[in-house]
């Protein structure tokens, strides 16, 4: 038996990178899920392919995080189609156009934006989950942060390369880390936990000198992969974790030590 069987997790974003990834490793652990995303011609091909690879196993649900209503319609149709839900992965990844600028050139209003979609988005979709959650009696909800919500940036590994760390990022994540403590808080009593995950850069076609200086902080591998984060996800989404609540679960190869 899978370590989620009948379990069944909604993954916001889980069209993208990591979600992908998350998706088939809840497969495999016997859970199913819906993947909850903004509908477009990339995340519907990923979500047929998770269907044709994991047939009714995984369901595609359309929502957007920053928008009450469509959560609602979100919970209302991941019930419809699997009778319950066990698991929120608040995962989704919004940011605007002009996200990814360097300090000096983020404009207050694109700074606002994106904050308020990604961290505002997490909260709004955990207070969500937790209304129904609390009539069902009992959830989890995982978040995802990073290690940029626990350190400061160390912005000479990306001398040379026109990648930066976002300044909106350090505040989103940080952010993302005390929603984690405050939900769990909140939710005492009501048989409802929440943790976070921390995971470092995930390898995705960076420049080698970017990619050779992120390493040399790192204790072996550097730069991780989506599969490497997974056994963290799976582990906080089981009943092993029934008492972990609160915490934060870095994932990065000893990069932040
Ligand atoms: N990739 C990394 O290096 C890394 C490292 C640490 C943490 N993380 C975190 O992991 C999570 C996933 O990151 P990723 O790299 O897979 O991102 P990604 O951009 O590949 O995927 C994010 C998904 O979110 C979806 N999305 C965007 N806006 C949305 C909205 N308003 N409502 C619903 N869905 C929406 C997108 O369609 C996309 O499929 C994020 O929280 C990210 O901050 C990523």
């Amino acid at each position: 038996m899978g370590l989620l069987q009948g379990k069944v997790v909604v993954i916001t974003g889980g069209a993208g990178r990591l979600g992908r990834v998350f998706t088939e490793a809840v497969v495999a652990a016997d859970g199913r899920v819906v993947v909850a995303e903004v509908m477009n011609a990339r995340t519907t091909a990923a979500i047929e392919a998770l269907r044709a690879a994991h047939g009714d196993a995984v369901a595609g649900v359309e929502c957007d995080i920053t928008d009450a209503a469509s959560l609602d319609r979100l919970i209302k149709g991941a019930v419809d189609r699997f009778g319950r839900i066990d698991a929120l992965v608040n995962n989704a990844y919004p940011r605007n156009a002009a996200y990814g600028r360097r300090f000096e050139e983020v404009a207050y209003a694109d700074f606002v934006e994106n904050v308020g979609m990604h961290a505002g988005g997490y909260f709004l979709a955990a207070q969500r989950f937790i209304d129904h959650f609390r009539r069902q009696g009992h959830g989890n909800i995982v978040n995802m942060a990073s290690i940029y919500g626990v350190v400061a940036p160390r912005f000479e590994v990306y001398a040379g390369t026109d990648m930066t760390m976002p300044v909106e990022y350090a505040v989103i994540k940080s952010g993302v880390l005390m929603l984690t403590r405050y939900i769990a808080a909140h939710c005492a009593g009501m048989g409802i936990r929440c943790n976070a995950i921390s995971p470092g850069g995930i390898r995705d076609g960076q420049p080698e000198v970017f990619l050779e200086r992120y390493r040399a902080h790192a204790l072996t591998k550097g730069m991780l992969d989506a599969h490497d984060v997974t056994g963290t996800l799976l582990f906080l989404l089981s009943d092993l974790s029934a008492y972990i609540n609160g915490q934060n679960i870095v994932v990065d190869d000893g990069w932040t030590l």
